[in-house]
């Protein structure tokens, strides 16, 4: 397994691009399920999860190219089977959105159920909610959801929690219902407006996205399209936290401010100098030490729950003491195990931590737990004294595309070791 060899170093400066978002994409690639027409997708970033996600199509029949850096093409019209294998499941629960779009075109789905992760149970209750609620008949056989449906009902939807992919899944399914769908509660992340917009191209009609109340009028069928995937908020994040833990300045290019609000609020309080144009973000920490920030996560447009192990090494650096409130997932802390080994001072009470900043951390061996624990522990180790090496990276290639490239060139010193 890949490691990461990070030396310690001095502020980062330069210039960084956003990737494509990981998380529109992958909803938006299940999206081609739906249509026996080609769509192509543009700015599709070159992720671990994105190879797994077509791998998930192609063995189902869909016909998948990637003709060009970041373009895929798919069509869906000859597949073969509409079950998803335990084997391709186990390793991206993000797999579970190709049930909304497979029941809706096909009548069928058989997808493995996720099973739970390192960051908590990740239940799939309220999308099967959902689509019962829509007239599928759902049983739970083997370890697989098994699902079918003549041809599916609008409903009104409520969703008790907020659920991403769950708002996704339901809203695939309902562009091709019969009648209209209204999901109360939905989530309103970017990347559920990223889906819509693909999906409008494609010939569906959809009202409020990006609102807590999104409306769908079914149609029979929809038909290819070309769309380019946002940018990734959270990748792009990432890297304006490695200016401000280093005290130096970066400008990240080719993102959208307005999907960073809550996140440059906290840079702000950080002490960072943020400026803002269309599309780049300046923050310069000026050579000074970061301000402790106190963040409690929350669904879009409160602050990302993506974006707290990246804050926790932030604050592992402060003046002052932070305390950081995890309210989305019940175990997102794995990262403050291996910060305290490069020397963090961080407290667990349930929900919350308490971390007093340190002027400085001394590099050690740590372990990447997930994908954006592993981010976390980047950071801490380029800002630290000393080495660290980082094992099971593959965490991180799910989510960051050439994340050493990007960092190296903002003059990180951070290198891949095979074992
Ligand atoms: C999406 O996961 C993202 N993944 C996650 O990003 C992100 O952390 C999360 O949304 C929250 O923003 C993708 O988009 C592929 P949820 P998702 O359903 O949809 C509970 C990353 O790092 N819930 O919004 O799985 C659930 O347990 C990943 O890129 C139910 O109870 O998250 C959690 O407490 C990590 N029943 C809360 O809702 C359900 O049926 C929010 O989860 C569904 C969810």
């Amino acid at each position: 397994m890949d490691k990461f060899l990070i030396e310690g170093n001095g502020p980062l400066t330069g210039e960084v691009a956003a990737s494509g978002a990981k998380n529109a994409a992958l909803p938006i690639l299940c999206a081609s399920l739906l249509t026996d027409d080609e769509l192509r997708l543009s700015n599709v970033p070159d992720l671990h999860d994105v190879v797994t996600t077509k791998k998930l199509l192609a063995q189902m029949g869909v016909a998948v190219a990637s003709p060009g850096p970041g373009l895929f093409a798919a069509t869906a019209r000859g597949i073969t089977t509409c079950v998803a294998p335990y084997e391709l499941v186990k390793t991206m629960r993000a797999s579970i959105l190709v049930l909304g779009p497979l029941l809706a075109k096909r009548g069928h789905a058989e997808v493995s159920l996720p099973g739970g992760c390192a960051i908590g149970a990740r239940p799939v209750d309220l999308h099967l909610m959902g689509l019962k609620a829509m007239g599928a008949e759902i049983t739970l056989e083997d370890g697989f959801i098994k699902a079918r449906a003549t041809r599916l009902k609008g409903a009104r939807i409520y969703f008790d929690t907020v659920t991403v992919t769950g708002t996704e899944n339901l809203l695939m399914a309902a562009v091709l219902a019969d009648g209209e769908t209204v999901l109360e509660n939905a989530a309103r992340e970017p990347e559920i407006v990223d889906l819509a917009n693909c999906l409008t191209a494609m010939g569906a009609k959809i009202s409020g996205a990006g609102t807590g109340t999104i409306v769908v009028q079914g149609v029979r069928d929809l038909h290819g399209a070309d769309h380019r995937v946002i940018p990734d908020r959270i990748e792009g994040g990432t890297f304006l936290v490695a200016a401000a833990i280093t005290r130096g300045r970066v400008r990240l290019t080719k993102t959208d401010p307005n999907a960073l609000d809550a996140v440059i609020v906290k840079l702000q309080q950080a002490g960072a100098k943020v400026a803002t144009g269309a599309d780049w973000i300046d923050v310069d920490m000026r050579h000074q030490r970061p301000h402790s920030v106190n963040l409690h996560t929350m669904a879009h447009p409160g602050f990302p729950t993506d974006m707290q192990a990246q804050f926790m090494a932030l604050d592992c650096y402060a003046d002052g003491v932070g305390t950081i409130r995890e309210t989305i997932f019940e175990n997102r802390f794995m990262h403050a195990q291996e910060l305290l080994r490069l020397g963090a001072d961080i407290r667990i009470e349930g929900n919350t931590a308490i971390v007093t900043g340190r002027e400085k951390l001394k590099g050690a061996p740590v372990m990447a737990t997930d994908l954006r624990a592993s981010a976390a522990l980047v950071l801490a180790a380029i800002a630290a004294e000393g080495t660290t090496k980082i094992d099971r990276v593959y965490h991180i290639d799910r989510g960051y595309e050439h994340i050493e490239e990007k960092l190296g060139a903002l003059g990180a010193r951070i290198a891949r070791v095979k074992d």
